[in-house]
């Protein structure tokens, strides 16, 4: 994705019609699709995280947490924009197989079967392990791990009227239960970039709908619009060919993302007009 976007910026204005695309990256990017259904296929790359710490105005819980660059850039911001970096403390960011493997058992074990899948993800079906996801919760002296309580009100609020400015979503909210297999959880924000989080709002989907949504929009079909001001966004669907690679088109933009959807094709968001940093 990052060799997607310099390519349109070396070439400047230029339009580009037609990127090659690895099958891999199917399984790559910040609209990824992970559950129960969708599991994870391929590790994060080391290069891809960064350290919470490297952020010294952000609270953890405890050392050496990390999470995906841009979405912990975009945290950072989410957080100073919502004034909430004195209350808030990120409880859990990115987490390896064993971390969630750990995490579950001893879930298992303390909480019991029905809170464990309630709230804990099976390895590999968990989108802490793509980076791109956090839990936030509110500093107080006994933080809990599993559920951290995050409010609505105070800066806790400000932080989840503004999450989908800076790129988040809540990813399990109430009423979704039946389609996310998840319960509500208040505390834990999923980065997919913007304007996807503002139109994810709007239309309150959960993000396993968003997916299917957006495959009704194909390159040679409509595409999904999107406007704020100067900016405009085009969105549109291309499904993975059989083979090593597909053949991705690009319509003409300032700036281009691509992410695979983790199940079975491309999302292009193509950006017109002055770029949204989120
Ligand atoms: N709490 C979420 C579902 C996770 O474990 O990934
Ligand atoms: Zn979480």
């Amino acid at each position: 994705m990052g060799q997607a976007i310099n390519r349109i910026q070396q070439q400047g204005s230029h339009p580009i019609n037609h990127i090659q695309v690895s099958q891999a990256e199917i399984y790559e990017g910040h609209l990824v699709l992970i559950n129960g259904d969708n599991p994870i296929k391929r590790p994060i790359k080391e290069d891809k995280l960064l350290p919470i710490s490297s952020n010294e105005d952000i609270n953890e819980l405890h050392d050496g947490m990390s999470m995906e660059k841009t979405g912990l850039q975009q945290l950072s911001a989410l957080l100073a924009a919502s004034e909430a970096l004195e209350e808030v403390v990120v409880v859990s960011a990115y987490r390896t197989k064993e971390e969630q493997e750990h995490i579950y058992a001893t879930s298992l074990v303390e909480n019991g079967p029905v809170y464990t899948a309630s709230y804990v993800a099976l390895p590999d079906q968990s989108e802490h392990q793509t980076g791109l996801a956090v839990d936030v919760g509110k500093i107080s002296r006994d933080v809990d791990f599993i559920a951290p309580s995050f409010p609505s009100n105070g800066a806790c609020q400000t932080f989840k009227q503004l999450a989908a400015d800076y790129g988040f979503i809540q990813r399990y909210k109430e009423g979704k239960e039946s389609i996310t297999k998840i319960s509500c959880e208040p505390w834990h924000f999923r980065y997919v970039g913007y304007p996807h989080s503002r139109l994810i709002e709007e239309y309150s989907f959960c993000l396993e709908e968003y997916i299917d949504f957006v495959k009704g929009y194909t390159y040679s079909g409509d595409h999904l619009r999107f406007k704020n001001g100067s900016l405009q966004v085009e969105i549109y669907y291309v499904p993975a060919e059989v083979g090593p690679s597909t053949t991705v088109p690009i319509v003409k933009c300032d700036l281009y993302r691509l992410s695979g959807n983790n199940r079975d094709g491309f999302i292009i968001t193509a950006f017109h007009g002055s770029e949204h940093n989120g």
